[in-house]
């Protein structure tokens, strides 16, 4: 039985990760820390409670005393770390959270790993470290590590001071840099559900400059089968992009978001473009296919229909969420 503390397992990834991973085996004892922001939702994991395996505790990962009495509690010796702030517009709306949940934090969780000889610590990061691209060319591991917003620098100054772990120590440290995920129970302030639930109500779907900004997409589920190989055969002090080779534009998305659902064309809107907008992502996954066998089994055009689908039937989870502070959110972001 493997003791691991998951962190951030209330959100949309690691709650897919979560529900999965309990649903595949038995030899994991799953303890999530989350510290239920905005983003955080106990509902994500329904399928979870109640399974013998599997533990939650309400709270921060920068609170080192917490974290201390954890590792002590439940003999952990794995850490597999999500928690993040992770949304690009918030942080350029204010980037102090992100750097205290994303650096700070992650510092916290690396610190007490080695004081109790974790064996392994994977941390979840995200292609968006390395910066944009041109037309051409795709994200490698040896790619230099560029980032131009703020949460992608509070993820890229993360992934350093892990490296330096493991440099320094020799501590145990993973990486994993996947590109941008899809699937449900993915919070609506992201393109995809955004789009979905707008369409929906028949507002309009706001895009961000020209709409041709490109995005590297793969299913939640096919990143989260990929970081749990990582996790098992994964070589220490080494970086594994993850990706589905599924370049589109944004407007290509938002097109296809509105034909599965039968919605007007005319419900698009070009707004003003997000600051320092990337470009385009694409990432270069065969190291981890040649490497650890893996690949992406769910095909974009099936996996984006059940996607819509999820949202369409699960008003309830949404519903909640977009009352209350997100409508503030919304406001703030696109006055209106
Ligand atoms: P999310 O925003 O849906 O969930 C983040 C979770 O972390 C929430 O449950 C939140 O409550 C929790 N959290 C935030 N601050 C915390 C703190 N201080 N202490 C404890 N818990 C805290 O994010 P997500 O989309 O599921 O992303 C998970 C991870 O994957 C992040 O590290 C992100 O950078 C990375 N990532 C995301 C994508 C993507 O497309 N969403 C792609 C690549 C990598
Ligand atoms: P997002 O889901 O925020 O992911 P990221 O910025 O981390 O890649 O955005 C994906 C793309 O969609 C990005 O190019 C910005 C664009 N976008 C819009 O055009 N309009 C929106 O309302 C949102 C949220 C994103």
């Amino acid at each position: 039985m493997k003791n691991i503390l998951v962190t951030g397992g209330a959100g949309f990834i690691g709650s897919n990760f979560i529900n999965h991973i309990l649903d595949e085996r038995d030899d994991y004892n799953i303890i999530n820390l989350d510290k239920l922001t905005y983003a955080g939702n106990l509902e994500n994991l329904k399928s979870s409670e109640g399974n013998k395996n599997y533990h939650f505790v309400k709270g921060d990962i920068t609170n080192h005393e917490l974290v201390d009495y954890l590792f002590n509690q439940y003999n952990i010796k794995y850490v597999i770390n999500f928690a993040a702030e992770s949304h690009v517009d918030r942080s350029i709306l204010g980037s102090e959270v992100f750097f205290q949940t994303n650096v700070i934090g992650t510092n916290v969780l690396l610190e007490t790993s080695r004081r109790y000889d974790v064996e392994k610590f994977l941390q979840v990061s995200t292609d968006e470290v390395y910066g944009s691209l041109g037309e051409t060319g795709l994200f490698t591991e040896k790619t230099s590590i560029s980032p131009n917003s703020p949460y992608s620098s509070s993820k890229a100054s993360a992934d350093l001071l892990a490296m330096s772990f493991y440099e320094t120590y020799g501590f145990p440290v993973l990486i994993t840099r996947c590109s941008n995920n899809y699937g449900p129970l993915q919070f609506p302030e992201k393109l995809i559900p955004l789009m979905i639930l707008n369409s929906l109500a028949d507002k309009k779907l706001p895009v961000y400059g020209d709409g041709l900004n490109v995005r590297d997409w793969i299913y939640v589920i096919d990143h989260n089968k990929a970081i749990d190989l990582v996790f098992e055969k994964g070589r220490v002090g080494e970086v594994y992009n993850i990706g589905a080779s599924q370049e589109m534009t944004n407007i290509e998305i938002i097109k296809l978001v509105l034909n599965i659902l039968g919605k007007s064309e005319d419900l698009i809107e070009f707004v003003k473009d997000r600051p320092g907008h990337d470009r385009r992502y694409a990432i270069d996954s065969s190291k981890i296919q040649n490497e650890l066998g893996w690949k992406p089994e769910y095909k974009f055009e099936e996996a984006i229909v059940k996607t819509v689908e999820w949202y369409k039937e699960n008003k309830n989870w949404w519903e909640r969420i977009i009352s209350g502070a997100y409508q503030d959110y919304y406001k703030t972001q696109y006055g209106k």
